[in-house]
């Protein structure tokens, strides 16, 4: 990259300093794409694509600069051979200067660009043919993920079946039961450590389609709006069940973060009760309520009474089972070589399921912006991967923090139980 322009060079600089600016690397692919460097423009597009997978601009500057040669002026301008890359075999008349992009790209394969953006992405379920209402909460169809799909994390499974699944499989059972199993499961726990994923799981069991709600999304800031949000959502899972409904962030209905004033909240809650209730209950047949929070000493106390979201299931850290499949996960499409699983899964205790997601990310990173800078694709290691680790600490720290307070002073009725038992496994308390 000798020839690089001052321009491109101080963009380069600002890139550095602020890697995870999507725009601002784009506007950097851009710039090498019109002055003809197209391997570099398609290492940077690709940093991009890690960052903001679904990002458009992202993908068309990508497809630009690995295929067509781009329409700007400077095309045809010969760039600076990056490398003099023996080019292993490839007959493919392709048209690339210096670089090998078809070889690099059969070596690296699926790192990129991700052909997919996400596997178990929600599919817009309209068979109700009620556009409007599909338009505004999208129920996904059901099976993409099970629970053997969650890794580790026995405890939480075993609770999940003994405690809602095994007398949910059944349909009979269900009926025979249909009263006294009324009310939702709340997951709480620190953030990014599976509670979304969980309930996904859940509906994959049951066979039921999955609609997910931000509670956040449902409050709106004219009064009497969140009302008929909340019934619509349930008035959806009715027409489409079975069905689970996953109210997630469940704590913004406790007032204590509100974007509404108070009454207009009181309402809300009023109607989640009436919902949960069943105007009659058999109106609720084969919808199944699960709800999550990071912080449940926040939710509604009248949501948590008695059946209603009654029962807790405390998703934790992912334990060494689940960081290993977590971290397989994440680096299955990647090209990597000589990985030991093992030592990661020692090194990342704490770390949650995001964070895990989020140093293969940066191992995946560096390994990229290495081989943009020597012209020769390189796999990710383990140096790649420990150096990902170094610079990340846990999230789940803060979270911890404030979890020990309420395991300590606001444990009443022994609802934190689980809590205080981790937190003293773990020599916290
Ligand atoms: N036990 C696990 N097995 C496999 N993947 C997991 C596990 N736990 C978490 N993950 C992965 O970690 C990521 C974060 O999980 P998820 O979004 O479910 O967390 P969350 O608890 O809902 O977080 P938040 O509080 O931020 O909503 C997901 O991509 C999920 O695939
Ligand atoms: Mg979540």
């Amino acid at each position: 990259m000798s020839a690089e322009s001052p321009l491109i060079q101080s963009l380069r600089t600002a890139v550095a300093a602020a890697p995870q600016d999507v725009p601002l690397r784009l506007h950097l692919a851009q710039l090498l794409l019109d002055a003809g460097a197209a391997d570099a423009a398609v290492a940077e597009a690709a940093v991009a694509l890690q960052h903001a997978p679904g990002d458009a601009q992202a993908r068309a500057l990508m497809a630009r600069a690995m295929g067509v040669p781009a329409p700007g002026p400077a095309t045809t301008a010969p760039a600076a051979p990056a490398s003099s890359t023996p080019a292993p075999a490839s007959s493919t008349p392709a048209p690339q200067r210096g670089f090998d992009w078809k070889a690099a790209e059969e070596q690296i394969g699926d790192a990129v660009p991700p052909r997919f953006v996400e596997p178990e992405a929600p599919l817009t379920e309209d068979g109700s043919g009620d556009p409007g209402d599909a338009a505004a909460w999208d129920v996904e169809v059901p099976g993409a993920v099970r629970l053997a799909d969650v890794g580790g994390l026995q405890e939480v499974k075993d609770r999940l079946e003994a405690a809602f699944l095994a007398p949910l499989r059944n349909p009979e059972l269900r009926r025979l039961y249909g009263k006294s199993l009324r009310g939702g499961l709340l997951l709480y726990g620190p953030p990014g450590c599976g509670k979304t994923f969980v309930a996904r799981a859940v509906a994959g069991e049951l066979g039921a389609k999955f609609l997910s709600v931000s509670v956040n999304d449902v409050l709106d800031m004219w009064i009497g709006n969140s009302e008929r949000n909340m019934h619509e959502v349930f008035e959806t899972a009715r027409r489409q069940a079975p069905c689970v409904v996953f109210l997630d962030e469940l704590d913004a209905l406790g007032g204590k973060r509100s974007r509404t004033h108070s009454s207009g909240m009181r309402n809300t809650v009023n109607q989640l009760l009436t919902e949960l209730d069943g105007v009659d209950a058999a109106a609720n047949e084969g919808v199944f309520v699960l709800g999550a929070t990071n912080v449940p000493w926040d939710v509604d106390l009248a949501l948590r009474r008695p059946g209603r979201f009654d029962r807790t299931l405390l998703v934790l850290p992912p334990d060494a089972p689940a960081r290993e499949a977590i971290l397989r996960h994440h680096l299955r499409d990647r090209p990597i070589e000589n990985v030991d699983l093992g030592k990661l899964v020692k090194l990342t205790e704490g770390f949650s399921g995001a964070d895990l997601a989020h140093l293969c990310e940066s191992a995946a990173e560096s390994a990229l912006l290495d081989s943009a800078r020597t012209g020769t694709v390189r796999m990710i290691g383990m140096k790649d991967l420990l150096g990902a680790a170094k610079q990340l600490t846990p999230s789940t720290e803060p979270w911890f923090a404030s979890a020990r307070n309420v395991a300590l002073y606001a444990n009443e009725g022994g609802q934190y139980d689980d809590l205080v038992a981790y937190l003293k496994r773990k020599r916290r308390l």
